[in-house]
């Protein structure tokens, strides 16, 4: 009763692929298509390819079923999800705090993601006012050394972000991702093939796939596993708060498979899109953060019809941007909202004016403020990253691996999965309990301790 009640607040999506396209809208976004060639880019390539599948494999799997578990029998937000589960099986409602944390993570990573994505913005912005993208091979630095710029553009993301969560999830979410996520399939598989036949498609292939495991080091695995959590969404509630509004008919297992593979589906073509280019042009494939901004106007303004291409992509780039923002604030706002405190849309505004006013410190890291150094040597932006992506997380994660192995009553596991004897539910219970978290353990061990 209580759970029908609280699932009725949020609304719940209709029909099974709306599910599977919101958590792959979530999943897909400006992770894959700038955060994963450049990191690839500054990590060597290929060690660190197939340490973040494996990473995908062994740990998010398991997570992102074990969030969906938890999502959908509370049918509530993360935090509120965590302590009902945890009461039902007997245990202390400190868990909640593991939806705290996700919370705290969520604002941190959508401040500087806004930043990111308002550059998408501002280069379609750009696209159709001036002489267009391609015109200056220095776009890229002319756009980020203006903070009021980037603030502008931050502001109008930041935006459209909180008007479509407030709206609710059945309205606002579920509808936009149907027409836009095949849409950006459709186009990232175009721009692979154009990169295969003009750009260098062997050496990029060496890079991303030859692993050299020499200069492996913690921090790779650490950088690693903290994009594969990053990519898929998880250890912070996107998926457990996605989870609550899937319908109870609807395979949880299968539903992970499909929208992981996707997500790494993305990431893949988003770097075999890329790298071609960036050794066709002789540019360097490490040069961080600017990366998919550099060289992909380098083939825009080489390539036939680049100028409608070049503003398509960067489109088709916000909106996955955007699927994949709403999944950051919504996990907070149905916090506020389910506790009948403020409704949907003050929620909305509250949390995203905090997310704004952090947001600054990244539009400055790329101009006035990029000699300061927060954490260690990296600039303010640097640092949310590596808060929020590396550590908080793969903490959470660990904790709802260990909460669902452990701790959370089988009973009610049994009730989203089915069935309990075969094969693959009896691998993922192992994955859960031992592997997951001692990977992330070990990982966490190597390089701070
Ligand atoms: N996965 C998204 C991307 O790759 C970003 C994202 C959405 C996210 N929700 C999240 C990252 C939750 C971590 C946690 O762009």
């Amino acid at each position: 009763m209580e759970i029908q009640k609280q699932l009725k607040s949020h609304g719940a999506w209709i029909g099974k692929w709306t599910f599977i396209l919101a958590a792959t809208g979530s999943a897909v976004g400006l992770g894959n298509i700038w955060g994963f060639p450049y990191k690839a880019g500054t990590n060597g390539g290929g060690a660190f390819v197939l340490i973040y599948l494996g990473c995908i494999l062994i740990i998010g799997l398991p997570i992102m079923i074990s969030e969906i578990i938890i999502g959908r029998r509370a049918g509530n937000s993360p935090i509120n999800a965590m302590k009902k589960i945890a009461i039902e099986s007997n245990r202390s409602s400190i868990w909640q705090l593991v939806g705290w944390s996700g919370i705290f993570a969520g604002i941190l990573i959508l401040s500087f993601y806004s930043v990111i994505a308002g550059i998408c913005l501002n280069y379609i912005f750009i696209a159709f006012t001036s002489n267009g993208l391609i015109s200056s091979p220095d776009q890229f630095s002319s756009v980020i050394s203006s903070p009021i710029n980037l603030i502008a553009w931050h502001t109008i993301f930041i935006v459209l972000t909180a008007l479509i969560v407030s709206a609710g999830v059945k309205d606002g979410i579920g509808r936009m991702v149907k027409i836009l996520m095949p849409m950006l399939g459709f186009l990232m598989i175009f721009m692979v093939v154009y990169s295969m036949i003009n750009g260098n498609f062997s050496q990029a292939m060496s890079f991303l796939f030859a692993p050299d495991f020499s200069n492996v080091t913690s921090d790779t695995l650490l950088q690693a596993m903290g994009q594969a959590f990053f990519s898929l969404s998880l250890g912070m509630g996107s998926i457990m708060a996605y989870g609550a509004y899937m319908p109870k008919n609807q395979n949880v297992v299968n539903s992970s498979f499909t929208v992981a593979s996707l997500d790494t589906l993305i990431a893949i073509l988003a770097g075999l899109a890329i790298f071609p280019i960036i050794f066709a042009f002789n540019l360097e494939p490490n040069s961080g953060p600017g990366l998919v901004f550099v060289s992909m106007l380098s083939a825009f303004n080489q390539m036939q019809f680049g100028q409608l291409i070049g503003p398509l992509f960067f489109i088709l780039l916000s909106v996955a941007a955007l699927s994949s923002s709403i999944s950051l604030l919504e996990p907070g706002v149905a916090y506020l909202s389910e506790e009948g405190v403020l409704s949907r849309k003050s929620s909305a505004i509250i949390i995203s004016i905090f997310i704004w006013i952090l947001g600054l410190g990244s539009a400055f890291s790329f101009n006035i403020w990029s000699d300061f150094n927060l954490i260690g040597n990296k600039n303010f932006l640097d640092s949310m990253d590596f808060l929020a992506n590396q550590i908080l997380l793969p903490l959470g994660g660990m904790l709802i691996a260990i909460f669902v192995g452990w701790y959370m009553d089988k009973s009610l596991i049994k009730s989203e999965v089915g069935v309990t004897n075969s094969l693959l539910y009896r691998m993922w219970r192992f994955f859960v309990k031992f592997v997951a978290p001692l990977c992330v353990g070990y990982i966490f061990y190597r390089q701070f301790f």
